[in-house]
Parts: structure tokens; C-alpha cells; sequence
């Protein structure tokens, strides 16, 4: 009983920290399964307001918190994250998949070069640490890092990149090597140390949970349109965000998920370069970003804002297998009127109901769009009032919105949210 994935189904940033958030009250593990730290997850309560981009998002639930293998740690950011927690009196109770491969400092310089060009990546060495992965020959897993044998790897690794390091120009020349590898060392091994106690097998611990009817949250990060096969390929990311991830990304077999949440915006937003058919061009579109605070959470790039696209979360639900949806940022359409919805794509006289990601097609289609009335503009205190009362609380036009998605997708829509707050989410009973 109870595996429950939680996915992105635009393109991230859809407030999926909040959603886990919520629904890690009563849950006993939270499983991050894929990406690394170029996931931004904040997470509020009261005054209150931390931001992660490794820890699973149940932290200040003090919930059992686990790195699955499917992520990519970054060592340094993640014992920053385990002192800020600290800091506020939470001891994380993590566990780090002795699977999970290392993000070294040469993949963030390797990430910030052609990848940070042409497919505005997030810079934090996540292309070129799964490329490693998927290479075998020039990968470090968490299970070296912390090992005994971490020198030898990190000798034999950075012996089989040296024309990729000196391309990069990180090491001038193979005389410089060794001094290079001193350093690296001399930094990483001391990470490893301190994340010795965290390491572990965590498939067996989540599935031992699962056989002993616990609630396990799978926590997905970036999008499924950003995922590395079923997005907007190139202009994704370098792992599998989608449900499915979730048991690549942490060793359960799929008869093991129950539920499967996905999260949406209830405008469309996306960082990076890539095709986007809903984005709008003129001034509501600066708007949309300013009310949202659209800006990256780990670059503080402006994020690309547009309408909600149907056609997108069709496709999403598809290949996810959405059993249900969490409706975010409610309260920022709050005032913008009339309201625009993508219901289809036009593409050759045609209309497709639902997306293909392919980004030929993307650049073809022409979104057909119906329009809402909305509803006004609230203060954030008013809209806290409305999520204390529930559902039927919300204004008159902003539960049609909600009921007009529901209806056009076919898959309830059974949380709601209208602020940033852990007490600002509504669940529709
Ligand atoms: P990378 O994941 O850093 O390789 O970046 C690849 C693409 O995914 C870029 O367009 C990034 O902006 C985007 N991306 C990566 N992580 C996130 C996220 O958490 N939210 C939104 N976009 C992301």
C-alpha cells in the first residue's frame, strides 16, 4: 500500500515542493528519484521559507528522507542543505543511494560551456554526469565516494578524461594532473566522509517500506515535457522526471505505485530554450511573472510565461498515467480577464487534442483557444481566508476554471492551490 508519485506535467516549477510538502504529513518516506540540484523546491510555512534543490521535500515533516538512485548528488550542496536544516533545529533523517551517481566539479565547468549555450541548462553538472552514467568507464557513484577506494576511481576517471579536461581547459596539460586530481581529492574526500553515515541500499529500505504498508511519496523533479524521453527533446533534461522514473529512479517494480499526482500550474511556464506554443509575448506575460515570481530558483532566470495548455497535459496524463491533478497558483490568475486556454492545437487544417513533443511539430501548431471569464484580483491575506473555508470558498469564476479543466482532461482535479503556504493548499473531499 500506498506508493504515491508525485510529477511535473509542463515543464517544472509547477510547485511540486508544496504538494509533497503537504501530502508528506502523512506519509513515512519521501523518495527523490531523478535530477539533482537543478531542482529548486520551496517549501513555506508560516515564516518559515526554505528552498532545496537536493533534499526531498518532507524535511521539516521530519519524515524519513531518501535519495534514490536515479539522482544526481551534488556532495556540497547537499551537506549545505543538511546544516540549513540544522540551522533550524531539523536533524535530517536521510538516506543516499549508495547507487546515486556524483556530480563532480569538472561537470559543472563541462555543463557551462556548450550545454549552458545552446540549451540553457541550469549550469550545475547534470548533462554531463548522467553522460558519464550512461559512459561507465568515467563514473563516480556515491558508493565510491564514500568507499575506501575513492582515490584509485577518482585516479582512473579523471586518466580516461583527460583530452575532455584539457578541451575544457581545466588542466592545461597532462603534467598537470596530478596536482589537479590533489585537489579534487583533497575537497571530495572529505565530503565522502560526512556523507558515509547517510549512504545505504535505499531500494531495499522503500521497498521493505511498501511490503510493510507504509506511505512512500515519490518526489519528481523538473517536467515530464522536459524529460529527457518523452520531452521536448533536445531542450530537456538529462533524466526521466515522468512517473515512470520514479521506479527506475529508486529500485520499485510499477505494480508498486498506486497513485500518481500530477502537479500543473494553472498558467504555463518554462526556463531554457525549447518550444513553447502557449507562451505570451506582450506585457501580460511580464505580468504573469511578476504576480507568479517566475524567476528560477536556483539561476534567477526569468521564466517564459503563457496559457494553461490542455493539449500539453493530455499528453502528460498519458504518459504518466495521471490518476489525479493538483491545480497550483490559482490566486496569481486572480484579475486577468478574460482568461485564455489552449483546448487544442491546429497543426496542417487539423486540430489534435492531444501534443506531440516533437519540436518540428511544436514550431507548427497554432493553440485554439477558448476563453473563461476569470475572476478578481484577491490580497494574499483574503486568499488564506478562502483555503481556511475549502473549495466552495473560492470565487465563483475561479471554480469553473477548475471545473472546465477537470471536465476537458477527464481526471479530477482534487487539490487546489492559491499561495505559496503549506495552509494555502485546498483538498477538494
Ligand atoms: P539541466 O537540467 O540543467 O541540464 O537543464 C536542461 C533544461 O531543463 C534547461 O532548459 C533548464 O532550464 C531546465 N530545467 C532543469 N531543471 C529545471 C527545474 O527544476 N525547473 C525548470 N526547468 C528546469
Amino acid at each position: 500500500m500506498p506508493g504515491i508519485v508525485v510529477v511535473g506535467m509542463q515543464f517544472g516549477d509547477e510547485s511540486k515542493g508544496a504538494v509533497v510538502d503537504y501530502l508528506a504529513r502523512d506519509a513515512d518516506l519521501v523518495v527523490r528519484y531523478n535530477g539533482g540540484a537543478n531542482a529548486g523546491h520551496t517549501v513555506a510555512t508560516g515564516d518559515l521559507e526554505l528552498k532545496f534543490r537536493l533534499m526531498p521535500s518532507g524535511a521539516l515533516w521530519g519524515k524519513r528522507l531518501v535519495i534514490g538512485n536515479g539522482v544526481v548528488v551534488d556532495p556540497k550542496v547537499l551537506l549545505d542543505e543538511i546544516k540549513a536544516l540544522r540551522e533550524v533545529g531539523v536533524e535530517p533523517n536521510l538516506l543516499v543511494s549508495r547507487k546515486a551517481h556524483v556530480v563532480m566539479p569538472y561537470h559543472k565547468v563541462i555543463d557551462a560551456g556548450k550545454m549552458a549555450g545552446s540549451l540553457g541548462t541550469t549550469r550545475r553538472g547534470i548533462g554531463p554526469t548522467y553522460a558519464d552514467k550512461a559512459r561507465r568507464t568515467d563514473a563516480i557513484r556515491v558508493d565510491d565516494l564514500v568507499g575506501p577506494r575513492f582515490r584509485e576511481r577518482l585516479e582512473s576517471v579523471l586518466r580516461s578524461k583527460l583530452d575532455e579536461l584539457v578541451a575544457y581547459g581545466i588542466v592545461r596539460r597532462e603534467e598537470d594532473l596530478p596536482k589537479y586530481r590533489e585537489e579534487v581529492y583533497g575537497e571530495y574526500s572529505e565530503y565522502g566522509r560526512e556523507l558515509r553515515p547517510y549512504a545505504g541500499e535505499a531500494y531495499l529500505e522503500v521497498n521493505r517500506a511498501l511490503d510493510e504498508g507504509k506511505v512512500v511519496l515519490f518526489e519528481g523533479a523538473q517536467g515530464t515535457l522536459l524529460d529527457l524521453d518523452h520531452g521536448t527533446y533536445p531542450y530537456v533534461t538529462s533524466s526521466n522526471p515522468v512517473a515512470g522514473g520514479a521506479c527506475v529512479g529508486a529500485g520499485v517494480g510499477p505494480t508498486r505505485i498506486d497513485r500518481v499526482i500530477g502537479v500543473a500550474k494553472a498558467y504555463t511556464t518554462r526556463v531554457g530554450a525549447g518550444p513553447f506554443p502557449t507562451e505570451i509575448y506582450d506585457e501580460l506575460g511580464d505580468r504573469i511573472r511578476e504576480k507568479g515570481g517566475e524567476y528560477g530558483t536556483v539561476t534567477g532566470r526569468p521564466r517564459r510565461c503563457g496559457w494553461l495548455d490542455l493539449p500539453m497535459l493530455r499528453y502528460s496524463i498519458m504518459i504518466n498515467g495521471i490518476t489525479e491533478i493538483a491545480l497550483r497558483k490559482l490566486d496569481v490568475l486572480g484579475g486577468i480577464r478574460p482568461l485564455k486556454v489552449a483546448v487544442a492545437y491546429e497543426v496542417d487544417g487539423e486540430e489534435r487534442e492531444v501534443m506531440t513533443p516533437f519540436v518540428s511539430d511544436l514550431e507548427r501548431v497554432r493553440p485554439v483557444y477558448e476563453e473563461l471569464d476569470g475572476w478578481e484580483e484577491l490580497s494574499p491575506g483574503e486568499w488564506g481566508r478562502v483555503a481556511r473555508r475549502g473549495y466552495g470558498a473560492l470565487p465563483r469564476g475561479a471554480r469553473d476554471y477548475v471545473e472546465f479543466i477537470e471536465e476537458r482532461l477527464g481526471v479530477p482535479v482534487t487539490m487546489v492551490g492559491v499561495g505559496p503556504r503549506r495552509e494555502d493548499t485546498i483538498e477538494r473531499v
